[in-house]
């Protein structure tokens, strides 16, 4: 995607946009010249967050929110609106993970990562909903591959990550009547990540990403903002209700079996 002139003056609202795949894709959008919000929870994290975007020459807002407090988020598209107006990028990336055998997870366990995962999302669409530009909007979650294929010592982010998949969907056919179009991105294995840090903690475990991934490399920060350009673009006009991997292929051959990768807690 080359001409990005499209997001100059845009407003681009991003819940967990302060780290890793969600604060890459932030920063292509600064980049192209929207005005960004990035929310998460830590103050810190969100602080950095916008001083890096504005040095990219954005204007840019971060607020520190928890996307499981639905009047907490509420307060936060609120205070978004009220500086950069309607929202034309709704990026809904927030999440949490840990490898864990599921006789060995608590309920509060599941519950935690499902309520980051599939609830907070459910908050930010559902509480962003009338702050959407009507016609226009493009949302976008972001997934991943759990959502799609089963994988040992995953159940809460599988369930999470699927309910998420499903919730594209039927949102997808609700919104697409007043011109919003919903998708999710399911990204790959990309490098640097917390999410990698968790998943793939040894150089071990690294190396059989790799060699799983068709494209034989893990993915960039750019690999996923790129899609996230295209899919906010007018070139994606047509295209909703898609979860869409951007993975390198590795997500072909099924669920990866993170068994190996398992430390039990206190062990480390
Ligand atoms: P990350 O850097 O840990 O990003 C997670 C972001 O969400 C952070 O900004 C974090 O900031 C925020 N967050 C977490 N809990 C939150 C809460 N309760 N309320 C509000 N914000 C919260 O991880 P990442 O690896 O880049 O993952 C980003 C997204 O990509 C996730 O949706 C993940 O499932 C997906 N994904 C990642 C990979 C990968 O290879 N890394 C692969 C597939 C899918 P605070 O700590 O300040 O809250
Ligand atoms: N294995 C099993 N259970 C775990 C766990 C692990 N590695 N880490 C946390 N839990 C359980 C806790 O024991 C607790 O359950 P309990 O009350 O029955 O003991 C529950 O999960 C909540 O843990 P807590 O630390 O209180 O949650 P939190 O809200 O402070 O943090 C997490 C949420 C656990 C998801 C935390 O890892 C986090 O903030 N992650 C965000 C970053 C991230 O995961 N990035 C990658 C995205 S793919």
């Amino acid at each position: 995607m080359h001409d990005t002139s499209f997001f100059a003056g845009r407003h681009v609202f991003v819940a967990g946009g302060t780290s890793g795949i969600n604060l890459g894709i932030a920063q292509a959008f600064a980049r192209a010249g929207a005005h960004v919000t990035v929310m998460s929870r830590s103050p810190d994290k969100v602080r950095q967050a916008a001083e890096g975007l504005e040095a990219l020459g954005a204007q840019a807002l971060g607020i520190s929110a928890d996307v499981r407090d639905p009047a907490a988020v509420e307060a936060a598209l609120r205070q978004a609106h009220g500086r950069f107006g309607d929202i034309d990028v709704l990026i809904s990336g927030a999440a949490g993970n840990f490898i864990a055998p599921a006789k060995d997870l608590s309920p509060n366990g599941f519950k935690t990562v499902v309520d980051i995962d599939l609830n907070g999302s459910f908050h930010v669409l559902r509480l962003a909903w009338p702050m959407l530009r009507k016609p226009g909007a493009s949302v976008i979650n972001i997934s991943a591959p759990q959502g799609t294929n089963p994988m040992r010592y995953q159940v809460h982010a599988c369930a999470a990550k699927a309910g998420i998949d499903m919730m594209t969907r039927v949102l997808a056919m609700e919104w697409g009547e007043e011109g919003v179009r919903v998708n999710a991105i399911s990204p790959g294995p990309i490098a640097g990540t917390e999410g990698m840090r968790r998943l793939a903690p040894s150089p071990e475990a690294l190396a059989n990403v790799v060699a799983s991934v068709p494209l034989q490399r893990m993915g960039t920060l750019d690999d996923i903002a790129n899609v996230a350009l295209f899919l906010s673009s007018p070139q994606a006009g047509y295209v909703t209700g898609a979860v869409i991997p951007v993975d390198g292929g590795s997500s072909l051959s099924g669920g990866r079996d993170m068994r190996a990768s398992y430390v039990p807690r206190g062990a480390g």
